[in-house]
């Protein structure tokens, strides 16, 4: 039986008369790789912003392995095992790359060489070994992204939340990005991974969740999604269709 670790129940999110999340629900699995997908302004960003308590929604409940966490800081949720990166990359840009990944370590380590032992160990998994004395500051738009998910893995969570980390990135680096997401997985990690980039993701998710407008209006397997008229008009569009039709045997 699935074990569900994240469960968004009917959040609605408001800004004035604005509704960005309109009773939004849905629920990430315990091992699995669940994408969130939806056009600009959907309101996938808000709605990481209410999980992980940057805002705290207007209505519904946000409960994280078993434990309802609606409302709770951000520092509180990271130290529970949820943890995300932005969607605009926010180094510290002064600090070294291996300074940055220290301040995410020192969340859960006991002692200073713990910290650093899991520093090297996440900065040679997000292959930034090399750049460890560099400052975050002075890196390519590609490393900064890789220095986001490094903080962040850093923090030793249960789960992660990706917003667009593959926006900007080259063919080579989003090939990168999706191993890194695949071998966390493999290694027991949950993913929620917000994403435009769907030739990356459409294979490696196990299920998609797709916003429009606010609202959820789908639900299901990729090969479902990218098969549903609705998702193909609000968001794919038909030229994703037909390209999907002939990749269909590889999702
Ligand atoms: N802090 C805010 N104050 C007011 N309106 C906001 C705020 N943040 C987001 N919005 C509005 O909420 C809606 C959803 O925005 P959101 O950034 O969540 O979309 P998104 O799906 O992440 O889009 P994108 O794919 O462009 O990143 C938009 O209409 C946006 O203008
Ligand atoms: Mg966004």
């Amino acid at each position: 039986m699935p074990r569900p670790l994240l469960e968004v129940q009917n959040l609605t999110m408001k800004f004035g008369s604005l509704v960005a999340n309109d009773d939004v629900s849905f629920v990430v699995n315990e091992g699995e790789i669940v994408s969130l997908i939806g056009p600009n302004g959907a309101g996938k960003t808000t709605l990481f912003n209410c999980i992980s308590g940057f805002y705290k929604p207007f209505s519904g409940k946000v409960i994280f392995d078993g434990k309802d966490i609606t409302g709770k800081s951000t520092h509180q949720i990271t130290s529970m095992g949820l943890t995300r990166t932005f969607q605009i990359v926010k180094p510290l840009k002064d600090m070294t790359v291996k300074e940055n990944v220290l301040t995410g370590a020192f969340l859960h380590a006991n002692s200073k060489r713990e910290a650093e032992n899991l520093t090297d160990q996440v900065l040679r998994m997000t292959h930034l070994w090399d750049k460890k004395d560099m400052l975050a500051g002075s890196l390519t738009i590609a490393d900064k992204k890789r220095l986001e998910v490094a903080r962040m893995l850093a923090t030793k969570p249960k789960m992660i939340m990706l917003d667009e980390a593959m926006a900007g990135l080259n063919k080579t680096e989003i090939k990168e990005a999706m191993e890194l997401c695949v071998n966390l997985n493999k290694n027991g990690m949950t993913l929620l991974i917000v994403e435009h980039v769907m030739e990356a993701i459409m294979p490696i998710s196990n299920r998609v969740v797709v916003l429009n407008a606010g609202r959820k209006i789908a639900e299901g397997s990729p090969q479902q999604i990218i098969n549903n008229e609705e998702v193909i008009k609000a968001y794919l569009g038909e030229r994703y269709y037909a390209k999907s039709r002939q990749i269909n045997g590889g999702i």
